[in-house]
């Protein structure tokens, strides 16, 4: 029976400042802005990024909640590290980029035998570029970053655990990852299936503190997996009751896509996502991906309330529409749409988010 994870859906940070963000994740990284929305939880404004390859491929996004109200605590319990696809050889081109952009970075490094780098955004958070030889997803390329040496989107994720027994457990009996070896502190697991985005490696840290739960600059806040359909979904939150693990959400509307979220043991928050009809690509074209705010329709109205209390952006000229930039547009899978499926109930949220007072 094919299993209901497939691998990385996006992985979710907290940066400080926005435009920080966004020049570190375009400029440095080289990603595509895909997205500008905002939070759907809560009743302050903040933006949510999204940044993906040029398809703003399943498995390519990190997300950004810039969240420059309170800082947080990077510790174990969390997603310690983004890790992106480069091809073979072109870890000599980040290093000197990293370099060059004044990134802190880690020099080269090897695990499971592959040689990768990481590097530190300034919000503190880390991410890393790690060679992988058959990944064919379509890079975004900048006047920096090459189509050679591109990011291809995720190799996968690292997270730390202070002690890996249960967070094993949770991964393999709940999530159906398989363990395919242990490298020192890293301990390696896969999502059968084919293609990129499906390694999680934990990292075993005993002595590292653990790190806050809430949003906070500079920590990262969940990974999330595509379980496809809201079918797959529903049936996902069935095994996580099935095993005891009691404390699963409801199914949310994230508009682009389902969401359900559980706290794992490590103390790292897991999100499995569906797809909807369209993705990414519902409210704007495909050459126009990222280039102004969109709210879902359910925060409409009160656009003008949000809108004065975000920090003002300047999009990446990268990022604006150009032609022969982008491949034809790959909108997520329907398959959710089959009669032969339920229709699953989906919460929303919706705050009142309030004009602040003059004076404050
Ligand atoms: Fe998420």
């Amino acid at each position: 029976m094919k299993n209901l994870v497939q691998g990385i859906h996006h992985l979710t940070l907290c940066p400080g400042g926005a435009q920080q963000d966004i020049d570190f994740l375009t400029q440095v990284l080289g990603q595509r802005l895909v997205k500008q929305t905002v939070l759907m939880d809560g009743s302050i404004p903040i933006y949510h990024f999204y940044y993906g390859n040029a398809d703003a491929d399943v498995g390519s996004i990190a997300t950004c909640f810039p969240y420059s109200r309170k800082p947080g605590r990077a510790g174990s319990g969390q997603l310690s590290c983004t890790s992106y696809t480069v091809p073979v050889g072109a870890i000599p081109f980040w290093k000197e980029h990293f370099d060059r952009r004044r990134a802190d970075n880690s020099g080269v490094q090897e695990r499971f035998g592959t040689k990768y780098l990481r590097a530190r955004h300034p919000a503190g958070l880390l991410f890393e570029v790690i060679e992988e030889p058959s990944d064919a997803r379509n890079p975004w390329t900048t006047t920096e970053v090459s189509r050679d040496v591109a990011t291809r989107g995720f190799f996968g994720a690292v997270l730390s655990v202070r002690d890996p027994r249960e967070q094993e457990s949770f991964f393999v009996d709940a999530l159906g990852f398989r363990k395919v070896g242990v490298d020192g502190p890293y301990h390696r697991f896969e999502v059968p299936g084919t293609g990129p985005g499906r390694i999680v490696d934990l990292h075993v840290e005993p002595e590292r503190t653990p790190g806050s739960w809430g949003f906070g600059a500079g920590t990262a806040h969940h990974i999330a997996f595509n379980v496809e359909t809201d079918a797959a979904l529903a049936k996902q939150k069935a095994v996580y009751e099935e095993l005891g693990y009691t404390d699963a959400s409801e199914i949310k509307d994230r508009f682009y896509f389902h969401s359900m979220y559980v706290r794992s043991p490590g103390g790292i928050l897991v999100e499995c996502t569906a797809n909807v009809p369209g993705g990414f690509y519902q409210d704007e074209a495909p050459e126009e991906l990222g280039t102004k705010l969109h709210l879902p329709p359910w925060f409409e109205e009160q656009r003008a309330a949000i809108v004065a209390q975000l920090e003002p952006i300047t999009v990446p000229e990268e990022n604006r529409p150009k032609s022969g930039a982008t491949s034809a547009p790959r909108p997520a899978t329907a398959a959710h749409k089959s009669a032969a499926e339920p229709a699953i109930p989906v919460s929303r949220t919706k705050a009142a988010f309030e004009t602040p007072k003059q004076g404050r």
